[in-house]
């Protein structure tokens, strides 16, 4: 029998809530390193957003909040947002802990509702976020109800080609995958859990941000993952994971940048 979205949801939840855990205190996160003063943000999006001094910056699916304190370390004044009650807890923790003023809500995307004269300068997404939303048309409307006209939208997301050659669908389904699996960090074998995920084509994403006033600036790809966490991968150089098919380079993410137009 079909279960509905919410049930969905509820699956994912328990899952990212045991996987927030696990991922706290795992190499791949490096918590002590962020404590340290790393940033956990890549080259990737830092080039793209560039200088975010004094700017309201919405993280949507902030996991435990490494990224959102680390634009906040950039001097912007950020919101993160994730569904995973043990993910917000933890993301609170850390801001106390850095003395980061950083604000973390726990909610769904979908459910996500600021003031409605609250609206921010840039939303930012990224790395293995869409792939847990049914609904990219709604996820859209959500971003851009938040922007400011002319505020930046930006995400770099792992690129749905490696999906399929992973086994996975290209195009949406009606129904989500649903697997039974650890997670990827080194430590993941304490989080098994069963997980729902929905493909999403790169021309649904984008249709998705125009068709709810995103103009797109910019769509780029990458071949290369800036994190070890999918089989197969080689480092070529420092921090750039290659994966190769038939000999060449396969597509690892992309990301797009784009602007809240006026209506
Ligand atoms: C791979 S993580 C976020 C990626 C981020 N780059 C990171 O590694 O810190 C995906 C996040 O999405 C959150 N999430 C999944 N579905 C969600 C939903 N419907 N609403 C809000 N958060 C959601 C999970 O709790 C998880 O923290």
């Amino acid at each position: 029998m079909q279960k509905e979205a919410g049930q969905y949801f509820d699956m994912n939840r328990v899952g990212w809530d045991r996987r927030a855990a696990v991922h706290f205190g795992s190499k791949f996160y490096d918590v002590d390193a962020f404590l340290d003063g790393a940033t956990s943000l890549c080259g990737i999006e830092l080039a793209a957003v560039g200088d975010v001094s004094d700017q309201r910056l919405l993280h949507l699916q902030c996991h435990f909040g490494l990224d959102t304190l680390s634009w906040a370390r950039e001097g912007a004044i950020c919101t993160g947002v994730d569904f995973s009650s043990v993910a917000i807890e933890k993301a609170q923790e850390l801001a106390a802990r850095t003395g980061l003023p950083t604000r973390f809500v726990c909610s769904n995307v979908y459910d996500f509702a600021t003031a409605p004269e609250e609206k921010f300068d840039v939303v930012f997404t990224s790395y293995g976020a869409l792939c847990w939303l049914p609904d990219l048309v709604r996820w859209a409307e959500v971003v851009a109800a938040h922007l400011e006209v002319g505020g930046r939208f930006y995400m770099a997301e792992f690129h749905p080609i490696y999906d399929l050659l992973a086994g996975y669908s290209y195009f949406t389904r009606a129904e989500p995958d649903v697997d039974e699996e650890g997670t990827y960090t080194e430590n993941g074998a304490d989080a098994v859990a069963h997980l729902a995920t929905w493909a999403h084509p790169l021309s649904s994403v984008i249709n998705a941000l125009l068709g709810a006033g995103i103009q797109i600036e910019q769509v780029s790809e990458f071949p290369f993952s800036p994190y070890d966490c999918f089989e197969g991968l080689v480092e070529r150089e420092p921090g750039r994971f290659y994966l190769s098919h038939g000999g060449n380079d396969v597509p690892m993410v992309y990301s797009i940048l784009g602007r809240k137009a006026e209506r």
